[in-house]
Protein backbone atom coordinates (compact mmCIF):
# COMPACT_ATOMS: atom_id res chain seq x y z
CA UNK A 1 0.00 0.00 0.00
CA UNK A 2 1.24 3.81 -0.60
CA UNK A 3 1.88 5.62 2.64
CA UNK A 4 -0.92 7.72 3.18
CA UNK A 5 -0.82 11.70 4.11
CA UNK A 6 -3.92 13.49 5.51
CA UNK A 7 -6.38 15.08 3.17
CA UNK A 8 -5.72 18.37 2.02
CA UNK A 9 -8.23 20.90 1.97
CA UNK A 10 -10.61 20.96 -1.28
CA UNK A 11 -8.39 22.11 -4.13
CA UNK A 12 -10.11 25.38 -5.88
CA UNK A 13 -10.25 23.90 -9.57
CA UNK A 14 -12.79 24.84 -11.87
CA UNK A 15 -16.00 24.38 -11.31
CA UNK A 16 -16.01 21.51 -13.66
CA UNK A 17 -13.12 19.53 -12.70
CA UNK A 18 -14.30 20.22 -8.95
CA UNK A 19 -12.64 18.12 -6.65
CA UNK A 20 -13.67 16.49 -3.34
CA UNK A 21 -10.59 14.25 -1.98
CA UNK A 22 -7.20 14.96 -2.83
CA UNK A 23 -5.25 12.38 -1.13
CA UNK A 24 -1.73 12.16 -1.65
CA UNK A 25 1.10 9.91 -1.91
CA UNK A 26 4.21 9.80 -0.97
CA UNK A 27 5.02 10.59 -5.09
CA UNK A 28 2.62 10.53 -7.51
CA UNK A 29 4.65 9.13 -10.37
CA UNK A 30 5.32 5.97 -8.59
CA UNK A 31 1.74 5.61 -8.17
CA UNK A 32 0.95 6.42 -11.36
CA UNK A 33 3.23 3.76 -12.17
CA UNK A 34 1.92 1.14 -10.17
CA UNK A 35 5.07 0.42 -8.36
CA UNK A 36 5.48 -2.03 -6.31
CA UNK A 37 6.96 -1.81 -2.62
CA UNK A 38 5.42 0.41 -0.15
CA UNK A 39 4.16 2.51 -3.05
CA UNK A 40 2.08 -0.32 -4.33
CA UNK A 41 -1.90 0.78 -4.63
CA UNK A 42 -4.54 -1.37 -2.81
CA UNK A 43 -7.86 -0.59 -4.23
CA UNK A 44 -10.87 -1.92 -2.82
CA UNK A 45 -13.63 -2.75 -4.99
CA UNK A 46 -16.93 -3.56 -4.11
CA UNK A 47 -18.98 -5.15 -7.15
CA UNK A 48 -22.76 -5.29 -6.91
CA UNK A 49 -22.56 -9.46 -7.87
CA UNK A 50 -22.99 -11.41 -10.87
CA UNK A 51 -26.25 -10.62 -11.95
CA UNK A 52 -25.67 -10.11 -16.00
CA UNK A 53 -23.33 -11.02 -18.72
CA UNK A 54 -22.76 -7.27 -18.38
CA UNK A 55 -21.19 -7.19 -14.91
CA UNK A 56 -18.78 -9.97 -15.39
CA UNK A 57 -17.29 -7.83 -18.09
CA UNK A 58 -17.45 -5.26 -15.76
CA UNK A 59 -15.61 -7.09 -12.94
CA UNK A 60 -12.86 -8.90 -15.73
CA UNK A 61 -12.05 -5.52 -16.70
CA UNK A 62 -11.46 -3.74 -13.12
CA UNK A 63 -9.30 -7.21 -12.71
CA UNK A 64 -6.92 -7.17 -16.07
CA UNK A 65 -6.53 -3.56 -16.02
CA UNK A 66 -5.18 -3.68 -12.20
CA UNK A 67 -3.23 -7.29 -12.78
CA UNK A 68 -1.79 -5.06 -15.74
CA UNK A 69 -0.48 -2.11 -13.89
CA UNK A 70 0.32 -3.66 -10.55
CA UNK A 71 -2.26 -2.76 -8.73
CA UNK A 72 -3.39 -5.06 -5.85
CA UNK A 73 -6.88 -5.31 -6.05
CA UNK A 74 -9.12 -6.51 -2.94
CA UNK A 75 -12.89 -7.74 -4.42
CA UNK A 76 -15.99 -7.89 -2.76
CA UNK A 77 -18.74 -9.54 -4.49
CA UNK A 78 -21.91 -7.62 -2.82
CA UNK A 79 -24.47 -10.62 -4.17
CA UNK A 80 -26.93 -8.05 -4.86
CA UNK A 81 -27.07 -6.96 -1.17
CA UNK A 82 -26.39 -3.24 -0.12
CA UNK A 83 -25.56 -4.89 3.03
CA UNK A 84 -22.89 -6.66 2.08
CA UNK A 85 -21.95 -4.17 -0.08
CA UNK A 86 -21.64 -1.51 3.16
CA UNK A 87 -19.87 -4.31 5.32
CA UNK A 88 -17.09 -4.84 2.51
CA UNK A 89 -16.52 -1.02 1.81
CA UNK A 90 -16.09 -0.79 6.01
CA UNK A 91 -13.61 -3.56 6.03
CA UNK A 92 -11.52 -2.05 2.79
CA UNK A 93 -11.64 1.26 5.09
CA UNK A 94 -10.18 -1.06 8.17
CA UNK A 95 -7.46 -2.91 5.90
CA UNK A 96 -6.36 1.15 5.21
CA UNK A 97 -6.58 0.68 1.07
CA UNK A 98 -5.46 3.57 -0.86
CA UNK A 99 -8.84 3.97 -2.89
CA UNK A 100 -12.25 2.47 -2.74
CA UNK A 101 -14.53 1.71 -5.98
CA UNK A 102 -18.21 0.93 -5.28
CA UNK A 103 -20.84 -0.09 -8.16
CA UNK A 104 -23.55 0.35 -6.13
CA UNK A 105 -26.51 -1.49 -5.97
CA UNK A 106 -29.06 1.21 -5.30
CA UNK A 107 -28.73 4.88 -5.65
CA UNK A 108 -29.34 5.90 -1.74
CA UNK A 109 -28.59 4.66 1.87
CA UNK A 110 -24.57 5.50 1.40
CA UNK A 111 -24.33 8.36 3.28
CA UNK A 112 -22.89 6.92 6.60
CA UNK A 113 -20.31 4.60 4.93
CA UNK A 114 -19.09 7.17 2.44
CA UNK A 115 -18.56 9.35 5.46
CA UNK A 116 -16.83 6.65 7.18
CA UNK A 117 -14.21 6.91 4.16
CA UNK A 118 -13.94 10.45 4.32
CA UNK A 119 -13.03 10.88 7.49
CA UNK A 120 -10.51 7.61 6.51
CA UNK A 121 -9.00 10.07 3.98
CA UNK A 122 -9.75 7.20 1.68
CA UNK A 123 -10.96 8.48 -1.65
CA UNK A 124 -14.25 6.55 -3.66
CA UNK A 125 -14.61 6.48 -6.87
CA UNK A 126 -18.36 5.57 -7.43
CA UNK A 127 -18.52 3.42 -10.69
CA UNK A 128 -21.39 2.43 -12.89
CA UNK A 129 -24.37 3.33 -10.56
CA UNK A 130 -24.69 6.51 -9.04
CA UNK A 131 -25.41 7.40 -5.65
CA UNK A 132 -27.93 9.77 -3.85
CA UNK A 133 -25.99 11.50 -1.81
CA UNK A 134 -26.99 14.66 0.83
CA UNK A 135 -22.85 15.92 0.47
CA UNK A 136 -21.19 15.34 -2.89
CA UNK A 137 -17.96 15.94 -1.64
CA UNK A 138 -18.10 12.50 0.28
CA UNK A 139 -17.01 10.46 -2.87
CA UNK A 140 -14.59 11.61 -5.10
CA UNK A 141 -15.36 10.83 -8.76
CA UNK A 142 -18.26 9.24 -10.58
CA UNK A 143 -17.20 7.21 -13.52
CA UNK A 144 -19.69 5.58 -15.48
CA UNK A 145 -22.81 5.56 -18.49
CA UNK A 146 -25.69 8.15 -18.42
CA UNK A 147 -29.00 5.84 -18.29
CA UNK A 148 -31.27 8.35 -18.93
CA UNK A 149 -29.91 9.18 -22.52
CA UNK A 150 -30.13 5.35 -22.81
CA UNK A 151 -33.21 5.01 -21.90
CA UNK A 152 -34.49 8.27 -24.18
CA UNK A 153 -32.37 6.54 -27.67
CA UNK A 154 -34.13 3.23 -26.89
CA UNK A 155 -37.87 5.34 -26.81
CA UNK A 156 -36.56 7.30 -29.64
CA UNK A 157 -35.36 4.60 -31.52
CA UNK A 158 -39.54 2.88 -31.21
CA UNK A 159 -41.34 5.81 -32.30
CA UNK A 160 -39.63 5.88 -35.48
CA UNK A 161 -39.52 1.91 -36.02
CA UNK A 162 -42.57 0.67 -33.92
CA UNK A 163 -45.06 1.21 -37.25
CA UNK A 164 -48.41 0.24 -36.15
CA UNK A 165 -47.16 -1.66 -32.94
CA UNK A 166 -48.66 0.18 -29.86
CA UNK A 167 -48.49 -1.89 -26.41
CA UNK A 168 -45.16 -2.19 -24.68
CA UNK A 169 -44.22 -4.79 -21.75
CA UNK A 170 -41.36 -3.29 -19.46
CA UNK A 171 -38.86 -5.77 -17.62
CA UNK A 172 -37.37 -3.10 -14.88
CA UNK A 173 -33.80 -3.52 -13.38
CA UNK A 174 -33.30 -3.76 -9.71
CA UNK A 175 -35.50 -1.65 -8.10
CA UNK A 176 -33.77 1.35 -6.39
CA UNK A 177 -30.82 0.90 -8.58
CA UNK A 178 -29.82 4.21 -10.66
CA UNK A 179 -30.09 1.95 -14.12
CA UNK A 180 -33.45 1.19 -13.67
CA UNK A 181 -34.73 4.33 -11.78
CA UNK A 182 -32.84 6.28 -15.14
CA UNK A 183 -34.05 4.15 -17.66
CA UNK A 184 -37.59 3.85 -17.13
CA UNK A 185 -37.73 7.64 -16.12
CA UNK A 186 -36.38 8.20 -19.52
CA UNK A 187 -38.44 6.15 -21.59
CA UNK A 188 -41.69 6.74 -19.84
CA UNK A 189 -40.90 10.69 -20.55
CA UNK A 190 -39.91 10.24 -24.02
CA UNK A 191 -43.17 8.16 -24.40
CA UNK A 192 -45.38 11.08 -23.55
CA UNK A 193 -44.60 12.79 -26.74
CA UNK A 194 -45.77 9.54 -28.26
CA UNK A 195 -49.41 8.88 -27.19
CA UNK A 196 -49.53 5.74 -29.61
CA UNK A 197 -47.06 4.01 -27.76
CA UNK A 198 -48.62 3.02 -24.19
CA UNK A 199 -46.47 0.56 -21.26
CA UNK A 200 -49.51 -1.95 -20.40
CA UNK A 201 -47.51 -3.85 -18.01
CA UNK A 202 -44.06 -3.29 -16.13
CA UNK A 203 -42.50 -5.59 -13.51
CA UNK A 204 -39.14 -6.02 -12.52
CA UNK A 205 -36.58 -8.79 -13.27
CA UNK A 206 -33.59 -7.80 -11.32
CA UNK A 207 -31.47 -7.48 -14.12
CA UNK A 208 -31.07 -11.67 -14.63
CA UNK A 209 -32.45 -13.95 -17.44
CA UNK A 210 -34.02 -15.99 -15.81
CA UNK A 211 -35.86 -13.90 -14.26
CA UNK A 212 -36.45 -12.03 -17.38
CA UNK A 213 -38.03 -15.32 -18.87
CA UNK A 214 -40.08 -15.89 -15.89
CA UNK A 215 -41.58 -12.24 -15.87
CA UNK A 216 -42.27 -12.58 -19.46
CA UNK A 217 -43.82 -15.75 -19.02
CA UNK A 218 -46.02 -14.43 -16.40
CA UNK A 219 -46.76 -11.74 -19.10
CA UNK A 220 -47.46 -13.67 -21.69
CA UNK A 221 -50.33 -15.76 -19.76
CA UNK A 222 -51.92 -12.15 -18.69
CA UNK A 223 -52.11 -10.34 -21.51
CA UNK A 224 -51.39 -12.55 -24.93
CA UNK A 225 -51.27 -11.44 -28.17
CA UNK A 226 -51.58 -7.79 -26.94
CA UNK A 227 -47.81 -7.87 -26.35
CA UNK A 228 -46.39 -6.06 -29.81
CA UNK A 229 -43.37 -4.47 -27.99
CA UNK A 230 -40.71 -5.83 -25.02
CA UNK A 231 -38.76 -2.70 -23.81
CA UNK A 232 -35.99 -4.39 -21.58
CA UNK A 233 -34.14 -2.58 -19.05
CA UNK A 234 -30.93 -4.96 -20.11
CA UNK A 235 -30.13 -7.72 -22.32
CA UNK A 236 -30.08 -10.68 -20.37
CA UNK A 237 -33.79 -10.23 -19.22
CA UNK A 238 -34.67 -9.63 -23.46
CA UNK A 239 -32.62 -12.54 -23.66
CA UNK A 240 -34.67 -14.29 -21.74
CA UNK A 241 -37.97 -12.66 -22.61
CA UNK A 242 -36.74 -14.37 -26.22
CA UNK A 243 -36.87 -17.44 -25.24
CA UNK A 244 -40.25 -17.44 -23.18
CA UNK A 245 -42.01 -15.56 -26.35
CA UNK A 246 -40.22 -18.94 -28.84
CA UNK A 247 -41.64 -21.44 -26.12
CA UNK A 248 -45.23 -19.64 -26.34
CA UNK A 249 -44.78 -20.45 -30.09
CA UNK A 250 -43.59 -16.85 -31.16
CA UNK A 251 -41.35 -15.05 -33.32
CA UNK A 252 -39.58 -12.69 -30.99
CA UNK A 253 -38.06 -9.88 -33.21
CA UNK A 254 -40.89 -10.05 -35.96
CA UNK A 255 -44.54 -11.11 -33.65
CA UNK A 256 -43.27 -8.91 -30.65
CA UNK A 257 -40.38 -6.03 -31.26
CA UNK A 258 -37.76 -6.26 -28.71
CA UNK A 259 -35.69 -3.51 -27.43
CA UNK A 260 -33.13 -3.68 -24.80
CA UNK A 261 -30.03 -2.10 -23.23
CA UNK A 262 -26.23 -3.15 -22.85
CA UNK A 263 -24.91 -4.45 -25.77
CA UNK A 264 -23.55 -7.64 -25.15
CA UNK A 265 -22.06 -9.50 -27.50
CA UNK A 266 -24.91 -12.08 -27.32
CA UNK A 267 -27.45 -9.16 -27.92
CA UNK A 268 -25.81 -7.91 -30.64
CA UNK A 269 -25.76 -10.94 -32.50
CA UNK A 270 -29.35 -11.77 -31.79
CA UNK A 271 -30.30 -8.40 -33.53
CA UNK A 272 -27.74 -9.35 -36.73
CA UNK A 273 -30.16 -12.79 -36.51
CA UNK A 274 -33.74 -10.39 -36.47
CA UNK A 275 -34.04 -11.80 -33.04
CA UNK A 276 -33.97 -8.75 -31.07
CA UNK A 277 -34.72 -5.17 -33.03
CA UNK A 278 -32.51 -2.87 -31.01
CA UNK A 279 -30.10 -2.62 -28.60
CA UNK A 280 -28.53 0.71 -26.43
CA UNK A 281 -24.99 0.33 -25.61
CA UNK A 282 -24.05 0.61 -21.95
CA UNK A 283 -19.98 -0.05 -22.26
CA UNK A 284 -18.89 -2.08 -18.76
CA UNK A 285 -15.31 -2.02 -19.74
CA UNK A 286 -14.19 0.69 -17.22
CA UNK A 287 -11.05 -0.75 -15.97
CA UNK A 288 -8.68 1.66 -17.68
CA UNK A 289 -11.06 4.87 -16.66
CA UNK A 290 -11.04 4.02 -13.00
CA UNK A 291 -7.77 3.80 -12.25
CA UNK A 292 -6.39 6.93 -14.49
CA UNK A 293 -9.25 8.39 -12.06
CA UNK A 294 -7.88 6.79 -9.09
CA UNK A 295 -4.08 7.63 -9.88
CA UNK A 296 -5.23 11.12 -10.61
CA UNK A 297 -6.69 11.45 -7.62
CA UNK A 298 -3.89 10.15 -5.34
CA UNK A 299 -1.47 11.93 -7.21
CA UNK A 300 -3.44 15.31 -6.36
CA UNK A 301 -4.53 15.84 -9.72
CA UNK A 302 -8.08 17.36 -10.71
CA UNK A 303 -10.53 15.18 -12.19
CA UNK A 304 -13.96 15.55 -13.60
CA UNK A 305 -16.31 14.72 -10.64
CA UNK A 306 -18.80 13.04 -13.41
CA UNK A 307 -17.22 11.55 -16.21
CA UNK A 308 -19.71 9.59 -18.63
CA UNK A 309 -19.15 7.26 -21.56
CA UNK A 310 -20.88 7.76 -25.18
CA UNK A 311 -22.76 4.75 -25.95
CA UNK A 312 -24.15 4.16 -29.24
CA UNK A 313 -27.29 2.00 -30.52
CA UNK A 314 -27.53 -1.36 -32.43
CA UNK A 315 -29.81 -2.10 -35.32
CA UNK A 316 -30.39 -4.81 -38.03
CA UNK A 317 -28.68 -1.35 -40.06
CA UNK A 318 -25.04 -2.15 -38.31
CA UNK A 319 -25.28 -5.21 -36.02
CA UNK A 320 -23.77 -7.47 -37.67
CA UNK A 321 -20.90 -5.38 -38.90
CA UNK A 322 -19.91 -4.45 -35.31
CA UNK A 323 -20.04 -8.06 -34.19
CA UNK A 324 -16.10 -8.47 -35.05
CA UNK A 325 -14.69 -5.69 -32.86
CA UNK A 326 -17.48 -6.26 -29.66
CA UNK A 327 -15.30 -6.94 -26.73
CA UNK A 328 -18.13 -7.92 -24.03
O1 LIG B 1 -25.77 -0.78 -13.91
C1 LIG B 1 -25.66 -1.28 -15.18
C2 LIG B 1 -26.60 -2.43 -15.36
O2 LIG B 1 -26.33 -3.41 -14.40
C3 LIG B 1 -26.49 -3.15 -16.67
O3 LIG B 1 -27.28 -2.62 -17.67
C4 LIG B 1 -27.00 -4.49 -16.27
O4 LIG B 1 -26.83 -5.48 -17.24
C5 LIG B 1 -26.24 -4.67 -15.02
O5 LIG B 1 -26.49 -5.75 -14.29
Amino acid sequence: MMKRRPFLTSLAASAALLLGFTACSKSGSDAAAGNSGDSQLTVGFAQTGAESAWRTANTNSLRNEAEKRGIELKFADGQSKQENQIRAVRSFIAQGVDAIVIAPIVETGWDPVLREAKRANIPVVVMDRTVATSDESLYAAFVGSDFYEEGRMAADWLAENAGDRTNIVELQGEPGSAAANERRKAFADALAKHPNLKIIDSQTGNFRRAEGKTVMEAMLKTHGDAIQIVYAHNDDMALGAIQAIEEAGKTPGEDIMIVSIDAIKEAVQAVADGKMNCTVECNPLFGPKIYDTIEAILAGKPVEKKSYNKDELFDQTNAAAALPSRQY
